[in-house]
């Protein structure tokens, strides 16, 4: 080849390489896919553009509507079904191997868009990128005219960990259902699937159980809330709520069509003062006992040594199971003081009878009775890392959050699955900045955007072959301080966005700066769906 051709080639070369790396800084997707090869140029879709899918399958006609009303209500666009092979987005069922049950393909050149997956999960998160590819700038979100462009890219995308979750507890405060849904929606966004539902706390309960009416008759209100545990002040206002049964259903199946799994938590044997204050007979001292006014961990839990406590758990978990189809049912056992088992009569004997070392060994036959139920009606039991204490129940699958203990490797070197979610880095619930002068009431303690980035969830000191009982991880929100939708999107977002990569994407991807400028667009995105959030974490 003559010198200037092989110039001339060379010069392309670098033009193609720089525009192809260019044109991948320009995209913000998160969590960052497995594998993303940028283009060189768009692909437009116009109100001439047409969306394929195979109308009969009930799973495909749903999730084209999730993408046909973002594009109608965001850009305009209303797009008829085509069976076009070109100008077309298309959702298309195909075998793909290797990316698993969850994974993707997104292909979109000059012929229009294309997401391939073995599964209806798989293309739902494929039209979640989509949606990230699309221009966030408001003039295309505002006029019909402006031109919606989406960047030529090869995509090819499995997420890291089958858990990928968030908590919230609705027993400190009671979040209607309407926030619950746009919390649902506000997790889709970043392709998390297990939302972890804390419905009943000392300070209310939260959920309808038709057997045990006062449980939501009393049991969900109370007279009062403190205002400063410092000056002991409270603010007189009586406060309560709960879900009722068809709310409930109505909830798992808004969750369901978006292929998110919704894990119920019912606490025993602690956190229960607003069950034993409907029902005080279930309690070692059998009462009074209050629905708590303020917040911490309360010496009055379920007695481990009554019968009829454990008949009445049973019908509560029957109704549970009714309710919610997820293979898991949590069961609290966190922060289970054993004051009142001490000194109780009925928990004494049934320490003495079941032969047992102690009280912890108490809470350990608590909750295998309670594992053994919930294994006859076909579900599994996951609880706190407490539920360590006296021993694991057989097939339980634990829940590790403290700051400073093992337990998530204590428990997969006893071949049990864990979830992580320790307080240092995924309790959302503590302030994000430093300077909280101007936040809204949080947690006190600071929980860094950096920090959650940062968070590992396979322990260093679990061996290779044990890692895989690391089923995931989750964000969690204890809601003492949060009280309004607004303020739970805040300490929510930009939070949730580093989580998300923490449970999604490759670890050898991960990159906070990368993550940071990424972040740069999808405020724009969140401002978008009006979703309130945090703008100055770092
Ligand atoms: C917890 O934070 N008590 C699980
Ligand atoms: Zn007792």
């Amino acid at each position: 080849m003559d010198p200037m051709k092989i110039q001339k080639t060379i010069l392309l070369a670098v033009v193609i390489l720089f525009s192809t790396v260019v044109k991948s800084q320009k995209l913000a997707i998160i969590p960052q896919p497995t594998e993303v090869k940028a283009g060189v140029g768009n692909f437009e879709i116009t109100a001439k553009t047409g969306l394929k899918f195979d109308a009969g399958n009930k799973d495909l006609k749903r999730i084209a509507g999730f993408l046909s009303d973002h594009l109608k209500q965001y850009y305009k666009l209303d797009l008829k079904q085509t069976q076009s092979a070109n100008d077309m987005i298309q959702l298309k069922l195909a075998p793909s191997e290797g990316l698993g049950k969850e994974g993707y393909k997104l292909n979109v050149n000059k012929n229009g868009i294309l997401i391939t997956a073995s599964t209806p999960n798989g293309l739902y998160y494929g039209i979640q990128t989509l949606k990230q590819l699309l221009p966030v700038d408001s003039a295309a979100s505002a006029a019909a005219s402006a031109p919606v462009k989406v960047p030529y890219v090869e995509i090819k995308d499995q997420p890291r960990f089958s858990w990928r979750g968030m908590h919230l507890d609705c027993g400190r405060h009671f979040f209607p259902v309407s926030c619950i849904k746009k919390t649902l929606d506000e997790m889709v966004l970043y392709k998390l699937n297990t939302f972890h539902w804390h419905l009943t706390e000392d300070q209310g309960w939260r959920l309808e159980i038709r057997k045990y009416p006062k449980l939501t008759e009393i049991g969900s209100w109370r007279d009062e809330t403190i205002l400063d545990s410092k000056t002991n002040k409270y603010d007189g206002i009586g406060y309560g709520g709960f879900y009722t049964q068809d709310q409930v259903k109505e909830i798992v199946k808004y969750a369901a069509d978006r292929f998110i799994t919704i894990v119920p938590e019912i606490e025993m044997p602690g956190h229960s003062s607003a069950a034993l204050t409907a029902y005080p007979e279930l309690g070692c001292t059998g009462g009074p006992y209050q629905v708590a006014q303020k917040w911490g961990i309360f010496n009055d839990v379920f007695c481990a040594g009554n019968e009829q406590t454990f008949t009445f758990l049973e019908g509560v978990i029957d109704e549970v199971c009714e309710l919610f189809p997820s293979q898991y049912i949590h069961i609290g056992g966190d922060e289970c003081p054993k004051v009142a088992w001490k000194k109780c009569p009925l928990c004494q004997q049934r320490i003495k009878d079941e032969g047992l070392k102690d009280e912890n060994e108490l809470q350990s036959y608590f909750i295998r009775h309670m594992e053994k139920y919930l294994i006859s009606k076909g579900r599994k039991l996951i609880g706190w890392e407490e539920i360590l204490e006296g021993g694991l129940a057989p097939e339980a699958t634990v829940m590790a959050w403290k700051r400073n203990t093992p337990a998530g490797s204590i428990a997969a070197k006893q071949n049990h699955d864990v979830i992580r979610c320790p307080a240092t880095h995924c309790y959302l619930n503590y302030y994000q900045v430093k300077d909280i002068a101007n936040e809204p009431p949080g947690y006190p303690g600071l929980l860094s955007l950096e920090k959650v980035y940062s968070f590992e969830p396979i322990p260093d000191d679990l061996k290779k072959e044990d890692a895989h009982f690391i089923k995931g991880a989750q964000a969690c929100i204890w809601s003492e301080f949060i009280s309004t939708t607004k303020n739970l999107e805040y300490s929510i977002f930009p939070r949730l966005c580093a989580m998300a990569e923490v449970v999604w994407s490759p670890v050898e991807k991960k990159d906070f700066n990368g993550f940071k400028e990424r972040l740069g667009t999808d405020f724009q995105r969140l401002k978008m769906y009006k979703i309130n959030y945090c703008d100055h974490p770092y």
